[in-house]
């Protein structure tokens, strides 16, 4: 997604896929757990679960640390916007235990880590652009003294600035059309025009926090120089094949001369998409420099400084909707802070864009996406990747009518939802053409008791004049692949080895998600091998070449697929000798349970590779894959971008204390669809870690900065993640049973991102609470995102404010508008 559009790469057609007459490719469902652990659909635990807990999966910072090795820390700006008109970097050099310090002027290539435009600098050359900004990097015989040496930046004799004029707003970004990247704008039908004609109308603004991606391991880098001009940088990071690249294009060399390789991520959730390139290129710098071993990681608190988040968003919308809430014309701006440089911006902003629609049918409709250039870190991908953002106007939108008509908002939903053959296609272009909306909501409404609860909430809240309660159904629709066409290709390969052990290979890293488990799965499966035969090795660019990032949950779709065909192929082959050896047609030689059968006798699954062996047969190969069908016109904003939609709702309950805005998540019941689930453990707990992830970005996680442009939320002391004890008492997660309609891995689904969609239930039912507490209020709660306690105080205000004059002078008209509103564009006139 970080990539100009380029060609359509034609789909590869894998042999051996699904459905082809072997014993492995009777998979089992995720519901009826076979015996066989190599199974496609058993609920496996992570292949590096014992790891994790026990402490022994190494991270980039438990690699053994090779003689000689030095520290790298980072010297940060302290002004949002300045010209540097001084470096004097002596004090810095002769702190204690200090080898070097490097600027801009050492590099030897490129100075820019920037994933699509050249605008992100690895040092500040000049100029600063943000608070936070690296400006010089010290290194030194310890990790702490390099620390220390970097800390003398906070002085005017080491660095000295002329502050410019600093732009630190989404809205004044907007007022100074100060963008990244040109506005998006996508029109359908008359929307203005179906708007002004409509039974009732709606217009508001809205507005909705970034989030801090806050891995639990932070950024980090650490780089050793081979021989004859040579680099190998162990990264955190979701995409190896990039930081390669820019480490070469930094150094001045060709790609060839760097190998990047990443076991696992303590978690990337987008952060370590493109950003995981500022460490990586400075730890390969110095390590280039001093002929010497060279570790960068990053303290929280300047990972916090020094890293972009989720964009931030403020939203004007418009809309016109008749009796049933049915609409008929939908408006919208999405400004989007993008930070101080484009990063992956365009890509975010087209998804949100994508998304604005979410699970509804929009006849006429026009949307404005803006990635807004502040003086703040870059904003970058995170868990959604601006899909969260475009999707979560529109459920605000659907409370607020509901609200205005007095209906129930999963009714404004449902009236509201793509329809199956007809009122289906995008605002984009695209057809929802594997819609599973209704039976999927149908389902949860079932298992959640939401109409019974909902009623027994209203009888509650009459007798509780303190506490409300509040409850709300939302749906996602999430549309899977880059949207940039090109990034839908992955490779694998796969060695089987004499003994009959297997060890695979693939461009995809792994973060935590379990993607390593579902390829090594795959793999086995198509062996018919237990999993305890199948390895998957660091992700290694010197292995894989010209992968895409780990991203827009196309992980185990790309990478399984791609470790299936390279499966396959020798599983062909080996297929050809067991039927020679045992007799019988080769089409029809199976392989289940650590055996081989053909013609009605079998032999161990080794013993024939070591036949293979003997009778010189290839044992390993590679494997590739591209996504079909998609392709997407960047001009027009149209196209089928996406190869398929996953799908999901959830019902949220909530308590809120009216006096303090204090609240609490009761229960949540989600209902998802990984389509058939590779591996229900690991979904259920992407949906699990998703929806939390969401709560937190909706409802705890503020970023604040001062009016200097200092972020002044940067260790968990001042921003707040949620903890094990925000998880819901009554927490009941269910995957939705049902077969991508694609022919994907197994016809299984994407589930990295989407479920974190599903936390837009917990805002509207805190919403729901608030308008428990008003009755009287004739309009939805103003209700800002995140609802902190001070939140949802100020929504509870603007309320009863509202009721009193409505008392005095008959009920207010503006549906939705925030207390903070700029400007509201129409007048209701319902
Ligand atoms: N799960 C864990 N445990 N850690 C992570 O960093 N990242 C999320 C999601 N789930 C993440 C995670 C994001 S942003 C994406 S895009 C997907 O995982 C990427 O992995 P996949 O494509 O293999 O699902
Ligand atoms: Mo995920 S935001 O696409 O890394």
């Amino acid at each position: 997604m970080n990539q100009p559009s380029g060609p359509f790469i034609a789909p590869a057609a894998p042999a051996g896929s699904p459905g082809q007459k072997t014993a492995r490719s009777a998979h089992a469902h995720p519901h009826d757990a076979a015996a066989d652990q190599a199974a496609i659909g058993v609920a496996l635990p992570h292949e590096s679960a014992a790891l994790h807990v026990s402490g022994e999966a190494t991270y980039t910072d438990d690699i053994p640390e090779r003689h000689g090795t030095l520290h790298a820390a980072l010297g940060l700006s302290r002004h949002a916007h300045a010209r540097i008109v001084s470096l004097d970097l002596g004090a810095v050099r002769s702190a204690p235990g200090v080898i070097a310090v490097f600027t801009a002027a050492d590099i030897p290539g490129e100075n820019n880590c920037g994933p699509v435009v050249h605008d992100d600098p690895i040092l500040a050359d000049g100029e600063v652009l943000y608070l936070g900004q690296p400006v010089f990097v010290v290194i030194a015989t310890s990790h702490d003294l390099a620390r220390r040496a970097a800390a003398l930046a906070k002085s005017d004799d080491v660095v000295g600035y002329e502050p410019l004029e600093a732009v630190l707003t989404v809205a004044d970004a907007k007022a100074k059309k100060q963008f990244v990247l040109p506005p998006l704008h996508l029109t359908r039908g008359a929307p203005a025009e179906r708007i002004a004609a409509a039974p009732h109308r709606i217009a508001g603004t809205f507005e909705v926090g970034g989030q801090e991606q806050f891995y639990l391991e932070g950024q980090i880098a650490y780089a050793l120089p081979q021989e004859m001009d040579g680099m190998h940088v162990y990264s955190s990071t979701q995409h190896p094949t990039e930081m390669q690249q820019v480490v070469a294009h930094m150094l001045g060399w060709p790609v060839h001369s760097v190998v990047c390789e990443c076991r696992r991520m303590g978690g990337g959730f987008g952060g370590k998409e493109s950003q995981s390139a500022l460490f990586a290129c400075v730890a390969a710098l110095a390590a280039h420099k001093l002929r010497r071993p060279v570790k960068l990681r990053a303290d929280r608190d300047d990972d916090f400084m020094i890293t972009g988040k989720r964009h931030d968003a403020t939203y004007e919308y418009e809309a016109g909707f008749d009796e049933r809430g049915r609409l008929v014309g939908a408006r919208v701006e999405i400004a989007l802070r993008a930070g101080f440089s484009a990063d992956l911006s365009g890509a975010v902003a087209t998804r949100a864009l994508c998304h604005f629609d979410n699970a509804y049918y929009l006849s006429d409709v026009e949307i404005v996406a803006l990635a807004c250039k502040t003086n703040t870190q870059s904003n970058t991908a995170f868990r959604g990747f601006g899909g969260p953002q475009g999707a979560l106007v529109m459920e605000v939108l659907m409370d607020s009518i509901a609200r205005e008509l007095g209906l129930d908002p999963l009714d404004v939903r449902r009236a509201n939802f793509y329809g199956i053959g007809e009122r289906d296609e995008t605002p984009y272009g695209q057809r929802v053409e594997d819609n599973i909306l209704e039976p999927l909501v149908d389902e949860l409404l079932a298992s959640s008791d939401y109409r019974a609860r909902r009623a027994a909430l209203a009888e509650l809240n009459a007798r509780s004049p303190v506490l409300k309660r509040g409850i709300a159904l939302t749906p996602v629709k999430f549309g899977i692949s880059f949207n940039v066409p090109f990034l839908n290709q992955a490779g694998a390969l796969v060695h089987v080895y004499k003994d009959g052990s297997v060890l695979v290979n693939h461009g995809g890293t792994e973060m935590g998600q379990g993607l390593n488990t579902k390829v090594a799965q795959v793999v086995a499966n198509a062996f018919g091998l237990p999993l305890s035969r199948v390895r998957v090795s660091a992700t290694d660019t010197s292995k894989v070449a010209n992968t895409s990032a780990t991203a827009a949950s196309t992980g185990s779709d790309l990478n399984g697929k791609a470790a299936e065909d390279a499966a396959c192929k020798i599983r062909a082959r080996l297929a050809e000798l067991a039927a020679q050896r045992l007799g019988g047609d080769a089409r029809d030689v199976t392989f289940a349970g650590g055996a081989v059968q053909s013609n009605g006798a079998a032999m161990p699954f080794a013993q024939l590779v070591s036949a293979a062996y003997l009778a010189r047969v290839q044992l390993w190969s590679d494997g590739f894959y591209a996504t079909p069908k998609v392709h997407w016109d960047p001009a027009t904003l149209t196209g089928h971008p996406f190869y398929y939609f996953a799908y999901g709702a959830a019902v949220s309950e909530v308590v809120i204390d009216t006096l303090t805005g204090e609240w609490k998540l009761l229960r949540a019941d989600l209902l998802h669809d990984a389509g058939r689930s590779i591996n229900p453990a690991i979904d259920i707990g992407q949906i699990e870690g998703g929806f939390i992830q969401g709560m937190g970005w909706l409802t705890t996680e503020e970023l604040w900065w001062n009016h200097d442009g200092r972020l002044m939320t940067h260790a968990p002391s001042t921003y707040k993640i949620p903890a094990v004890s925000d998880t819901p008492a009554a927490f009941n997660v269910q995957l939705f049973r049902n077969d991508n309609a694609e022919p994907t891995v197994f016809r299984s689904k994407a589930v990295g991102e989407p479920p974190l969609l599903l936390s837009f239930s917990v805002l509207l039912a805190i919403r729901d609470a608030i308008a428990a507490a008003v009755p009287d209020a004739r309009r939805a709660p103003p209700l800002r995102a995140p609802a902190t306690p001070e939140a949802i105080l100020d929504a509870l205000d603007a309320l009863h404010a509202d009721a009193t004059i409505a008392d005095e002078h008959g009920p207010s008209r503006e549906p939705g508008s925030q207390p903070t509103a700029v400007h509201v564009k129409a007048d209701t006139a319902a």
